[in-house]
């Protein structure tokens, strides 16, 4: 790999302290960086370099605990540098210019440049233009590509209008649009686990499957994102990017090979063929929103706030493939447990041959365990032991844990992926488009018809309307084991 600056915008925001810093010190801990990399950290915050390579210390001894190795992190500090300065400001780019050519006066390589966006996303397309407008978009001596967080936009129009922004400074190959769960091995591994296995795809479509479950679900509230949050709500910071992405990934046809065009114009297809609501009665009846209870105390979260904390809905995929196989999609924050998980749930057999002991638990479900516990878990029917021929589930399972080699964090493999110029784990304009055409109809009709958020208890799966959303088709949530 060549050498390269990395240019961090929010180096001392939330983003960069939970996975962005840690992921670099992965990097440095598995040699995977070239010698003369540097990171220039940048922010509001007035820290000298000294004092950002304390903070970056801090950090990461908190995060990493006993894991952090000092030589590794004294490594890490020496290619460390900052430049303070607020990203609203087109002066502090003429300065960010001079600290970059005063760095290569100081022996640091700056000619090839990742810029990445961990800053609020509402001021992407003032960064974008006050790059392009110093002219630090462009570099004599090398490369510049920018990577920017989810979401990208808030509706379709504003994600089109930032494109165009940026599209005037850099070329779509030097564009990185970051989702990170696109960057997990579990996510990764559906793609690995369906083409590497004869087995799924001839019963991988609506002959076969009844129907899908994709839910990502967390223990924890806002904690102090309530700023980020509440302009956000989770139909926009989960469901638009990392859920339909998993689903784009599970439904996908087999890309001719695995180069980035051919990924990516499959994760396209299918997202392209997402079928919208149309009609408030419809998305009334499919999607549901929810708060828990206690949201308004969160820090910096207003009594008036509309923003839901959880949205379960009820979708299908315009493909021949997918003919009427309904996809259940949830998310929530406060829920029962922290569990992200595909669940693939296979029709019944056509007639009921033998009894059974669970009638809840007589289909086949292949369940992908995206996270914690990652794994994969096959429940099937078996005969029970003893004198009567009586069917009783059991679970085939896999555990990544028995491998016995280290997951790679997300944020590491992208990081990896952007410095070595792979975009087939980031999002094309398309594929981010055909996004929001599915989500902005939800946005609007929640905006003009004053959105009905259901509250719900902590510690819960959600409110009782998701169940009732299931169960309206006979089906169930099928929460995790
Ligand atoms: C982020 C969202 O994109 O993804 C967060 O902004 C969410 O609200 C997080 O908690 C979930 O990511 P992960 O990798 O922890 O599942």
């Amino acid at each position: 790999m060549q050498s390269f600056s990395l240019i961090l915008f929010g180096a001392t925001g939330d983003l960069a302290k939970i996975k962005i810093l840690p992921a670099i010190y992965t990097l440095f801990e598995q040699s995977l960086l070239p010698g003369d990399f540097s990171l220039i950290g940048s922010g509001r915050t007035n820290h000298s370099e000294v004092d950002f390579r304390r903070y970056v210390t801090d950090i990461l001894r908190h995060k990493l605990g006993d894991r952090l190795d000092e030589s590794i992190l004294k490594k890490m500090l020496s290619h460390t540098y900052y430049a303070a300065g607020d990203t609203q400001d087109p002066i502090f780019y003429q300065k960010l210019s001079v600290y970059l050519i005063e760095l290569e006066e100081r022996g640091v390589p700056c000619g090839n440049r990742m810029y990445h966006l961990a800053i609020l996303p509402e001021l992407y397309t003032a960064v974008a233009e006050n790059l392009g407008l110093s002219g630090l978009n462009q570099s004599k001596g090398g490369w510049t590509r920018i990577m920017i967080e989810k979401p990208f936009g808030q509706d379709e129009q504003s994600a089109q209008a930032l494109n165009t922004q940026l599209t005037k400074y850099f070329p779509e190959n030097n564009i990185y649009r970051l989702d990170h769960y696109l960057g997990k091995e579990t996510v990764m591994n559906i793609l690995a686990f369906r083409f590497g296995n004869s087995l799924f795809e001839p019963i991988w479509n609506h002959k076969f499957i009844d129907h899908i479950q994709i839910s990502t679900m967390e223990s924890f509230g806002v904690g102090s994102r309530g700023k980020f949050y509440d302009s956000t709500g989770a139909l926009k910071d989960v469901v638009q990017n990392h859920l339909l992405q998993v689903l784009a990934t599970t439904l996908m046809d087999r890309p001719e090979d695995f180069s980035v065009g051919k990924v990516r114009s499959e994760r396209q297809n299918i997202l392209g063929a997402l079928l919208p609501y149309t009609s408030a009665s419809q998305i009334e009846r499919h999607v549901v929103a929810g708060r828990y209870q206690g949201y308004h105390q969160e820090k910096d979260i207003p009594d008036t706030s509309k923003t839901e904390t959880f949205v379960a809905l009820k979708l299908f995929v315009d493909k021949p493939r997918w003919h009427g196989v309904p996809i259940y999609l949830r998310t929530g924050k406060k829920l029962k447990s922290t569990i992200s998980e595909v669940s693939i749930v296979f029709k019944k057999p056509p007639f009921q041959l033998l009894e059974r002991e669970e009638l809840d638990s007589s289909s086949t479900v292949l369940s992908l365990r995206l996270q914690p516990n990652e794994g994969i878990i096959l429940r099937l029917a078996v005969k029970r032991p003893g004198p009567k021929m009586i069917l009783t589930p059991a679970n085939m399972e896999f555990c990544y844990g028995d491998l016995n080699s280290q997951l790679l964090e997300a944020y590491v493999k992208l990081l990896l992926d952007a410095f070595q110029g792979d975009q087939t784990n980031f999002a094309l304009m398309q594929e981010v488009r055909a996004q929001w055409q599915f989500v902005d109809p939800i946005l609007k009709a929640w905006e003009k018809d004053k959105k009905t958020v259901k509250n719900y208890e902590p510690e819960t799966w959600g409110p009782t309307a998701a169940d009732e959303l299931i169960a309206h088709d006979n089906r169930k949530w099928i929460n995790p084991l």
